[in-house]
């Protein structure tokens, strides 16, 4: 089912988490391909893109490849510094939607930056925020939350009408507390409760692992789509899977082998198109282990990538691997 942010259409119900050091254009690619309705960027330092900082413009390298929605997350803890980078950002790359990141726990982020998640303990603020960020650009704001500081400070329902009031056009939700971290589980009661409590579109996130916990958290909670972070590592056939089940209750095929490979392949030229060679085969190290898991016999090529430096070799693994696949298995 189709939903709206602001004046732009989304065309299912699933969307990719930002998740710093994965959802970068690369791995947005990917999960365009999987039929992804919506994308997040990983978080972005505000303060770093109104410094002008390299490194940072960089990771949003790739966007204009994308052709579907993106939702490019910025963090910070100051309404000026965070407008002025959500129009810098909106002025170098086709940006529609802007998200303020309201989630994050890491103590860089929260203690020292008294950004991400350490924002819900000031509702003041978070108008502030998002009002100026409103009005400084003519992108789509959104949020995300989590559910609050600690079990004894929850209120996501005061933030979510906070950020509606100051003009967000959507607010994605994973409820857990800061204090929390990933510890626990997502309480989607609290997603529920946000969700009755504001009229613009609720994006549900939080452990959902498989194509029936995308559906019973639409069920239970009436959240407008499900975000869906920790799954997709190696495995973003979930979100076509999931937008196919939410569909119409269609049930995929799950990814065999040579898709699983195939799309690591994918996937690497993409980091090795928007990154420099090293970067791009570090980067891929991580997630092969991911793509292969649950596939026989993969200690030989885990051992023997932890000492790949170049992008040949690194292919030339996961083509040998999958081209002797079966012969492995048939054994
Ligand atoms: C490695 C990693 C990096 C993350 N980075 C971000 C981030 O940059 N911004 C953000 O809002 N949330 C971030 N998150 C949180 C996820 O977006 C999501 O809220 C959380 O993982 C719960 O969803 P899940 O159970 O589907 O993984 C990150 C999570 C992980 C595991």
């Amino acid at each position: 089912m189709k939903f709206k942010i602001g004046n732009i259409e989304i065309k299912n119900q699933v969307v990719l988490a930002p998740m710093a050091g994965i959802s970068n254009p690369a791995f947005m690619c990917i999960a365009e391909k999987m039929n992804a309705g919506l994308v997040y960027t990983e978080l972005i330092s505000a303060e770093a893109v109104i410094r002008n900082n390299k490194k940072t413009l960089d990771m949003l390298k790739g966007i204009e490849d994308i052709n579907i929605p993106v939702a490019v997350q910025i963090f910070g803890s100051n309404a000026e510094v965070l407008s002025n980078a959500a129009k810098i950002l909106t002025k170098l790359y086709p940006i529609k939607i802007i998200d303020i990141n309201m989630g994050c726990p890491v103590p860089k982020v929260t203690t020292r930056a008294g950004s991400g998640s350490a924002l819900l303990k000031d509702i003041n603020k978070i108008y502030d925020i998002v009002s100026s960020v409103v009005k400084s650009t003519n992108a789509n704001v959104t949020v995300k939350i989590r559910s609050g500081w600690n079990k004894d400070t929850i209120n996501a329902v005061e933030v979510a009408k906070t950020v509606e009031k100051a003009g967000a056009v959507a607010i994605a939700i994973h409820p857990r507390t800061r204090e929390q971290g990933y510890s626990g589980v997502a309480d989607w009661k609290i997603i529920k409760d946000v969700k009755n409590n504001v009229n613009i579109p609720v994006i549900g996130n939080g452990d959902i692992k498989s194509i029936y916990d995308a559906k019973k958290m639409i069920d239970e909670t009436g959240c407008d789509a499900v975000m869906i972070g920790r799954a997709c590592l190696g495995n973003p056939f979930l979100l076509r899977e999931a937008a196919a089940y939410l569909e119409d209750g269609t049930i995929l095929d799950k990814a065999n082998y040579i898709e699983k490979i195939d799309t690591a392949i994918k996937h690497f030229k993409l980091l090795l198109k928007y990154n420099d060679e090293r970067k791009a085969v570090l980067e891929m190290r991580g997630h092969i282990s991911h793509y292969l898991k649950g596939l026989n016999n993969v200690s030989e090529v885990r051992n023997k990538l932890t000492k790949v430096n170049s992008s040949e070799e690194l292919i030339h693994i996961l083509e040998d691997f999958k081209n002797n696949y079966t012969v492995v298995k048939n054994k």
